[in-house]
Formats: C-alpha cells, structure tokens, sequence
C-alpha cells in the first residue's frame, strides 16, 4: 500500500425528509446564497423545502449554473454574491451546481482573475464555506473538494481541487431523485461506476480492503443499476445509489492505491468539443481505454473480471476480453451508447481533440504517467 494523507470533513446528513435539518447547518445571522441548475428544484419541490428549512435567514437565488458549469455563467454568481454580502453558499443541484458553487465560493476570495485557478493551476487557499442539497447521485462532488469548470469561449473544461473546496455538510435524500429523468440516472451509475474503475483497475500494491471496497461499490451498481432506471420510486435502490456515489469519490478508495483518471481527461475534451453529457464521453471511452491498455493493467484486470463479473472460465485473455466485453454491455444495458460513430462523431474531430489533449498538458496520464499523446490517439481511434 502507498504512503497517504486521508482527510474528508464534509459532515453528511442523509435520508427521507432531511432536508429540515438545514436549520441546524447553517449560521442563525447567515445570509444565504442559494444556487441552482434549469429549474428542476423548482418543479420538484426543492427549492420550497429548502427556503422553508432556512426560516428567517436572508436568502437569495442565483439561478441558471448549467451542465458543464460556464465560468462565464458563474462569475455573474460571484458578482451577484458580492452586491448582496454573502457569507453562506448553498448549492442545491447535481454535480454541475455543486462544481460551480466549489468555483464560485474559491472566486470569492481569489485575489487576481479567478479562471487562472483553472488554467494556471493558482493554489486555492480560501473559500467561502458552503453547504450542499444533492439532487443527482453522480459525481462525488458532494463529498470531495474537486470541481470541473467549462471556459465556453475558449472550449476548456479543466479540474481544479483544493482544501478549501469541500462542503461544510451535504444534505442526501433519496426521495429528491425521485423525479430525475432516466438519462440522468443512466448517467450517475455510468459516471460512479467510472470513479471507482479509475482507483481500482490499474496495478495492484496489495491494498486489499481498498479493492475489496471497490468491488463492493462496483458489484453494488451492477445490482441496483438497472433497478434504478425501473423502479424511480424504489427507496431502498435510490438510497443504495446515492450512498455508493458518494462512496465513490470522497477519497476513501483511492487512498494509498494508484489513480489512472485519464478516461476522465478524454472524455472532458469530447464534452467541450461536442457537448456530450459527462458519463457518455466516459461509456465510450473506458472500453476502448481498457482493450488498449489492457497488458498495462493486465493483472487488475484479470482481479476485475473474475471478481466483479464472475468470469472464471478460459484462458487470462480470454478472461481480460470477457471482463472488458461486460463493462460495454453493462453501459449499453444502463442505455449509453459506447461507440463516437453513436454520437455522430467522425473520425476528423480526433485531430482536434488531440490538440486540446496537449494544449491542456495531458500528455503523461494514466497511472504510471506512461500514456502518451500517441496511446490516447489510439483509445480515440479505438472508440470509433
Ligand atoms: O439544471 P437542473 O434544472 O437542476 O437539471 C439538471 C440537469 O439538467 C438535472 N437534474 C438534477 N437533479 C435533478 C434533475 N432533474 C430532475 N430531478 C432532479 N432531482 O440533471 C441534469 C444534469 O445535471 P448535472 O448537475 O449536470 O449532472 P451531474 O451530477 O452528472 O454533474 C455533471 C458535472 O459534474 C462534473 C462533470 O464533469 C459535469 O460537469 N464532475 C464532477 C466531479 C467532481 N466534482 O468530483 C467528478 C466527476 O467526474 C465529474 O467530472
Ligand atoms: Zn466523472
């Protein structure tokens, strides 16, 4: 097992009808800026729980944080969270709300033009504190310090984490998935399952609870999945969903493993290039990431297949090609396309994409930071 630091401070609170207990989070003199997506808040409910958990204290609404959030749509948040003296954010959406509330909050206290956070890596030292209401189970983003921010203008979509960025508390009740659409809810089981392949399926250091949870969380979504897109109504299945995307990126997997996290790279390039949701720039391109690297990731591969898709039978490549062969048919089943040509995307788009890649310094990933522009090209043409 590797050396590491494992620190997470985000307080949750989770379960049927928790969003009240707001009022318990949040400072009695705060004044509240709330943030928000498209309007789902407001048509299921939400946004009226909410504003009657926060009682008396001043609140405001920014309203409008995109999927993919716009720098440029946030920094009017950042304006606006200035003229009315903020001191408390609150983030009450998926991934893309709780991203550019991280981005809004570290902004606030940036000295200097804050996109330099993303593009220059500027270290993040203060933020305004804020806590989050999770509607969609995804990205983690509820339970780790992480954003993804899109430059519209420029076609960037660049991370950036910091210490400062973890929410105070996230509120995580399962009955506020219940009116997600299903293409949202294909996309967080395809997008966790990605975060935990990403700590999982590289080398072994012999850091066996770290796989043993990985698989749990794995062989979870293989189960509830499918179960999720039937029955929206199911407490148990939603409930098992959302824990298991936290689970998935709050740092307790990747602790003292090896992190690949260049599907991720790939994929934020096919977003701001051609608009696709988060998890199916990542159902194309893990499959053909893991048939290209598979002599790289050859012994974790053959853990992969036997222990989370049951394969035992044939030989170590016919195994490795099985259990590859599974993680496609499971995203298909979970009805993400995995190929570009399902997107409509030609073969012409992969030069572009590749200047982005080494625009963006992408040029060492995976967890040996032995994947060269050369092998990403191959995993784009092999995704074709
Ligand atoms: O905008 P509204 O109207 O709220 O609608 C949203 C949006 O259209 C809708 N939605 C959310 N909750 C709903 C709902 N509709 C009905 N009922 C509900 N309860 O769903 C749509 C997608 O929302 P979005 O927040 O964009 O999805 P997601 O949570 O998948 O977030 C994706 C973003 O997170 C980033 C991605 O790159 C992408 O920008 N990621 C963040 C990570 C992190 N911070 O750790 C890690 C991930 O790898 C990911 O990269
Ligand atoms: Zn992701």
């Amino acid at each position: 097992m590797q050396n590491f630091i494992f620190h997470n401070p985000t307080k949750i609170i989770f379960g049927e009808g928790e969003i009240g207990a707001l009022d318990a989070h949040i400072p009695r003199h705060a004044r509240v800026l709330i943030t928000a997506g498209g309007g789902s808040i407001k048509h299921n409910g939400v946004l009226a729980q909410v504003q009657a958990a926060l009682g008396s204290r001043q609140h405001f609404l920014f309203e409008g944080i995109e999927p993919n959030p716009a720098y440029e749509t946030l920094m009017k948040a950042v304006a606006l969270a200035r003229e009315k003296n903020i001191d408390f954010l609150l983030a009450v959406g998926g991934g893309s709300v709780i991203d550019g509330t991280k981005f809004i909050a570290a902004a606030l206290k940036f000295k200097g033009e804050p996109w330099d956070i993303l593009s220059k890596q500027t270290p993040v030292t203060q933020a305004m504190p804020f806590g989050t209401v999770l509607t969609l189970p995804a990205t983690g983003s509820e339970m780790n310090c992480g954003a993804v921010i899109s430059y519209r203008a420029r076609g960037d979509k660049l991370v950036f984490s910091s210490e400062a960025t973890f929410p105070v508390f996230s509120i995580l009740d399962p009955t506020v998935t219940y009116s997600l659409p299903p293409r949202q809810v294909a996309n967080g089981v395809v997008d966790a399952f990605v975060h935990i392949v990403e700590q999982y399926l590289t080398y072994p250091v012999d850091a066996r609870v770290q796989d043993r949870f990985a698989e749990g969380l794995l062989l979870t979504l293989t189960e509830i999945g499918p179960q999720a897109l039937a029955e929206p109504h199911n407490y148990a299945v939603r409930a098992n969903l959302m824990w298991t995307a936290t689970l998935a990126l709050n740092g307790l997997i990747g602790a003292g493993v090896p992190q690949d996290w260049a599907t991720h790279m790939l994929g934020h390039e096919l977003t701001a290039l051609h608009g696709l949701d988060h998890a199916q720039t990542l159902a194309i391109v893990l499959p053909a990431l893991l048939s290209v690297r598979r002599e790289s990731k050859r012994d974790k591969l053959l853990q992969y297949a036997t222990r989370v898709w049951h394969i035992t039978e044939g030989t170590a490549d016919e195994r490795i090609t099985a259990g590859i062969a599974a993680t496609r048919a499971f995203f298909e089943k979970m009805t993400l396309p995995t190929h570009l040509s399902d997107y409509q995307i030609k073969p012409a788009s992969i030069a572009i994409l590749m200047a982005k890649l080494e625009e963006h310094g992408m040029s060492a990933l995976g967890e040996r930071e032995d994947m060269t522009l050369a092998i990403s090209r191959q995993v784009y043409e092999r995704a074709l």
